[in-house]
């Protein structure tokens, strides 16, 4: 088969990112710009899909101009159908809508989920992972059997990344958050929050509400991090474990914004080590929402023929194992 190269646009929620893959695993390019939320505030889906569409044609430049090739050498256009916050998914699929039309190229609409699995398969050279797929929007372990992705297990309500990103706020911490975070959970010390892992699913609100009880009740942002980070993280690797046992496999893939967390790979790693299994993290350039996976996995799916066709060109709640997955078999 000859090289083909693709040009994948993210858009989900915060970062509109372009980034340009060949179909040899090589990331030729890749630029993003993230909408900051006002200080003290989530996301506002409009502000943000207002913010893609006006910086889209300048990252597109960028994104071009760094890997040394021009619009004609593309050979098709792949963008993030969903799951995702609809103004901004719509602003990405606008887009990707208009290049590939003005310029003659196919069009191929993906899971941005499934994108962030597959580089990290791509980028680590693991090969059939139980996938721990944490960030601001997902929190999900997954693994490849019969055909697609099965979530073995999830949240029932906001994801682990969120779920720290709101706390965050609520004790009056500064953007970027995440590593605020992180900083600021290693000062301190632990207090109980509830620990709540039902079955193989996981429940974040509930230490939420009550990590911000506390705070308000007069424990120290500090303590109220180390501890969120500390109950958050270890029922993650809890269910993690669980589905290795359960699946027999001998890998983990971290991937997703949260995936960079330290104290979150510390933990994993330990388990990994007890049961014999090898533990990969997708690197870092590649674990917030970025392009190149978006591209990356457009020449997966053009490759194997199998384009799926999204009526409103985006589904915001798309999930994980409703994509087959043909470019992989069974062992
Ligand atoms: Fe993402």
């Amino acid at each position: 088969m000859s090289k083909l190269i693709c040009l994948g646009i993210e858009s989900t929620a915060h970062t509109f990112g372009i980034g340009i893959t060949d179909s040899e695993g090589n990331v030729l390019s890749d630029d993003r710009s993230a909408y900051r939320a006002p200080e003290g505030m989530g996301i506002i889906p409009s502000d943000a899909a207002k913010h893609h569409a006006e910086v889209s044609e300048k990252i597109l430049d960028s994104a071009l101009k760094k890997s040394k090739i021009n619009l004609e050498e593309i050979n098709l256009i792949s963008y993030s159908a969903g799951p995702g916050l609809p103004p901004c998914l719509l602003a990405g699929s606008n887009f990707a809508d208009k290049l590939s039309s003005k310029n003659k190229k196919p069009l191929v609409p993906v899971n941005h989920c499934i994108a962030h699995i597959e580089i990290g398969r791509l980028k680590t050279g693991c090969k059939d992972p139980v996938v721990v797929y944490l960030s601001g929007g997902n929190t999900q372990i997954i693994a490849f059997t019969e055909g697609r992705y099965r979530i073995f297990g999830e949240t029932q309500d906001i994801p682990v990344g969120n779920a720290m990103d709101t706390l965050a706020r609520k004790i009056g911490l500064k953007q970027p958050y995440g590593p605020n975070f992180d900083l600021t959970a290693n000062k301190g010390k632990y207090t109980k929050l509830p620990y709540v892992v039902k079955g193989m699913d996981l429940s974040f609100s509930g230490m939420l509400t009550e990590a911000v009880k506390k705070f308000k009740a007069g424990s120290v942002k500090e303590d109220i991090c180390y501890s969120f980070q500390e109950n958050s993280f270890s029922m993650i690797t809890e269910v993690a474990e669980r589905a290795l046992a359960h699946t027999d496999k001998s890998e983990i893939l971290m991937v997703g914004g949260v995936a960079a967390s330290k104290r979150m790979q510390e933990m994993i790693k330990i388990m990994c080590e007890e049961r014999g299994a090898k533990m990969f993290v997708v690197p870092k350039e590649f674990a917030g929402d970025n392009g190149s996976m978006i591209a990356w996995i457009g020449l997966l799916t053009y490759n194997s023929g199998k384009i799926k066709e999204i009526d409103g060109k985006i589904n915001p709640k798309w999930r994980t194992d409703e994509v087959d997955i043909p470019w992989l078999t069974q062992k």
